[in-house]
């Protein structure tokens, strides 16, 4: 089996370029850049990533992020990223940032989309690994901050895929969003949007109708609503869930608790996605192996995941259709 999920070719969908930094790219950065960090080593900060909640973890996010400061820190970490992906037969990866939480530190949006865009461009080369890019707005920052994002990424709109939401979600609703999405698709560009991570259903429903969004991420709460469930399957919204996430973040206790065998029973899009890999212990393949270890899922259940994912993702045509015959085979 373990070779089988290796040998998949598989798409993550839900990915922070941010969550992928590696305490030891975190300090290899840090000491690069003079800043300093407020652990003495790697296994302190493993240590650290004890987390009650999602907020918890955003504070270590946000904080981890401030070694990155010039295009080649962006670069290096995304390329550290996609390495490790495509060892693990990632062949897609739509990668999100956000640009909010770099604009507040003084790092310009020119700096982060150098670095990300050459990393994209080296990865497609040489690594066979296509990627897509969303930008993703701060939930917990004013309307108005996500707005004037959006116009200033105007000179790389023909790089940028979809705009997203994401940071803390409870309190947080989707509705105050309606005009920056809209603009977005007025611009050309779809949206995504965490919802049903910690927030109620009513925020799927939300992201959905006041936002329009083409994909759900996480959306594991939707059970808690039977007509969005039927809606969810009926509009083969895809789900970008990312189990591993879910436990470390404690939205459920255990694997074995996790709602991914009622979601699938339900008829649902599902996509399995590693969310913060640096974080959360693990990439894809290690989230599609835990999914084998806790419900025995078989070949077929992994396939059929594996296409949602390639045929959801932000990928030329061609290259999907080329994916897609891989994968049957
Ligand atoms: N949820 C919300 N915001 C985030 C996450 C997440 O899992 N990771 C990075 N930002
Ligand atoms: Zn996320």
């Amino acid at each position: 089996m373990d070779t089988f999920l290796k040998a998949l070719p598989k798409a993550e969908l839900h990915l922070h370029i941010e969550g992928s930094l590696e305490p030891e790219l975190m300090f290899g950065l840090a000491r690069r850049n003079g800043v300093d960090l407020p652990y003495q080593s790697v296994e302190e900060v493993r240590a650290a990533y004890d987390f009650s909640d999602l907020q918890s973890f955003l504070d270590l996010y946000y904080q981890g992020m401030a070694v990155l400061q010039t295009p080649r820190d962006f670069h290096d970490l995304a390329m550290d990223y996609f390495r490790r992906a495509a060892s693990e037969g990632v062949v897609h990866v739509d990668l999100s940032f956000d640009p909010q939480a770099h604009l507040k530190r003084g790092i310009g949006l020119d700096v982060q989309m150098e670095g990300l865009l050459g990393a994209m461009d080296e990865a497609e080369r040489e690594l066979d690994l296509s990627t897509g890019l969303i930008l993703s707005f701060l939930r917990d920052e004013p309307v108005a901050s996500a707005a004037e994002v959006l116009e200033q990424a105007q000179p790389w709109l023909d790089r940028i895929d979809a705009v997203g939401l994401d940071s803390a979600e409870m309190g947080y609703p989707p509705g105050p969003f309606a005009e920056v999405f809209r603009r977005a698709r007025e611009l050309g560009i779809p949206g995504v949007a965490h919802a049903g991570e910690e927030g109620p259903p009513e925020y799927i429903q939300g992201a959905l109708d006041d936002l329009q969004v083409i994909r759900v991420d996480h959306g594991v709460r939707c059970l808690e609503d039977p007509g969005l469930v039927r809606r969810l399957k009926e509009e083969r919204v895809p789900l970008t869930v990312c189990p591993l996430s879910n436990v470390r973040l404690k939205v459920v206790e255990r694997m074995t608790d996790h709602p991914l065998p009622r979601l699938l029973a339900a008829g649902l899009t599902l996509t399995i996605n590693s969310d913060d890999p640096a974080y959360f212990g693990g990439g894809v393949l290690d989230n599609y192996r835990a999914c084998h270890s806790a419900f025995g899922w078989g070949q077929e259940t992994f396939r059929q995941l594996a296409r949602n994912a390639l045929e959801a993702a932000f990928m030329p045509e061609a290259r999907r259709q080329a994916l897609l015959t891989e994968l049957a085979v």
